[in-house]
């Protein structure tokens, strides 16, 4: 039983996120941090009846109080997107506020899991990468970009044209980044069902711009949320699954640091050697057990993730160069 701390946990994602955690008998104490109103969101919660203490702390001045002895730190906190906005167009804004929750994490929990959903993803996973490698407490087994929508919406999607796909429980690898193009699901290796090249292309794309269908209904009140927190929910029940619940063998897809990290070795030929990408890594007790070999890919996906590539390299700069230049 273990502490689990929610930074952002006021918003859009971080309530419906704090509230699917107040279900995990895996989590002792779940800690509600926020600059505003995280203190009746935990009130709120703290009422319903599982085992879990919930505690609410608003303002940076809560920050330690929030951290100290945290196993795992969930961070959904800054800025949504709107209507024509890229996730990278979010950095500005974003960047800061992780840097930030990044060097608490470094001070008052150092070996804490760290599952980054802020966005841009792509240069937020390395922004907190940096901050703890400057720290000097940096595991690369222990700090996850979320990617888990992708894979969520892989599922559904594929499920709404294809009835006898099960959605719940067939899992799809989805590689590359999270943002648009870096966005690679790997269909080929789909094995329930068969799809036409026509079909692959369509669900490639709705699964790489799914957000944008969000973001536009939503018309100016944000970004995926409800999902979100399903997606969040799902990939951390799954780490303290691994990591405390004993379970051995679990895997999902997530952004994470490749070098340093037990089994990636096989991206020096398949990404020129990329310091980060989002691949299938079975979990386990530290964290990244084993990051898995890329799966084998079809003709086309070998040219989306070329794709991916090219684009992961700039956004994965601009996180590095946001710390190590002094952003
Ligand atoms: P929101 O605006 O509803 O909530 C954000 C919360 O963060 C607010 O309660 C705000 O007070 C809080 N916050 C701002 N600065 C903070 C700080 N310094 N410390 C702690 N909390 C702070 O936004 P929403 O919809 O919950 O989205 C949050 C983030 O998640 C956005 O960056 C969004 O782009 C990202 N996102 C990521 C997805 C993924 O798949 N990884 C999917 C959807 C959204």
């Amino acid at each position: 039983m273990v502490k689990v701390v929610v930074c952002g946990a006021a918003g859009g994602i971080g309530q419906p996120l704090s509230l699917l955690l107040k279900q995990s008998s895996l989590i002792s104490h779940l800690a509600l941090y926020d600059i505003v109103n995280a203190a009746g969101v935990a009130s709120d919660l703290s009422h319903i009846n599982t085992a879990s203490k919930v505690t609410g702390h608003v303002g940076k001045d809560s920050l330690a109080e929030a951290l100290t002895g945290a196993h795992t730190v969930v961070i959904p906190a800054g800025v949504p997107r709107k209507p024509g906005m890229t996730r990278d167009d979010l950095f500005k804004v974003n960047a800061s506020i992780v840097r930030d929750l990044a060097q608490a994490c470094a001070q008052y929990c150092p070996t804490a899991f760290i599952l980054v959903i802020s966005n841009p993803v792509n240069s937020t996973v390395p922004i907190v990468c940096e901050v703890l490698k400057k720290a000097k407490v940096f595991d690369p087994r222990r700090v996850f970009g979320v990617t888990t929508l992708d894979v969520v919406r892989s599922s559904t999607f594929v499920h709404q044209i294809k009835p006898q796909f099960e959605p719940h429980s067939n899992r799809i690898t989805v590689v590359g980044g999270h943002s648009g193009a870096t966005i690679v699901p790997v269909l080929s290796q789909v094995k329930q069902v068969r799809f036409s090249d026509e079909e692959i292309k369509t669900l490639t794309h709705r699964i790489q711009y799914g957000g944008d269908e969000v973001v536009k209904a939503k018309d100016g009140a944000g970004s995926a949320t409800l999902s979100m927190a399903y997606a969040g929910a799902r990939f951390t029940n799954s780490l303290l699954e691994a990591s405390v619940g004993g379970k051995r063998g679990l895997v999902e897809s997530t952004y994470v640091h490749l070098i340093g990290n037990p089994g990636a070795e096989w991206n020096v030929q398949a990404t020129g050697g990329l310091q980060y990408f989002a691949q299938d890594v079975e979990l386990g007790p530290q964290g990244v057990a084993q990051v898995k070999a890329l799966p084998d890919l079809s003709v086309e996906e070998k040219k989306l993730v070329e794709i991916a590539i090219g684009e992961l390299k700039g956004n994965i700069a601009k996180g590095v160069s946001f710390i190590t230049e002094g952003g």
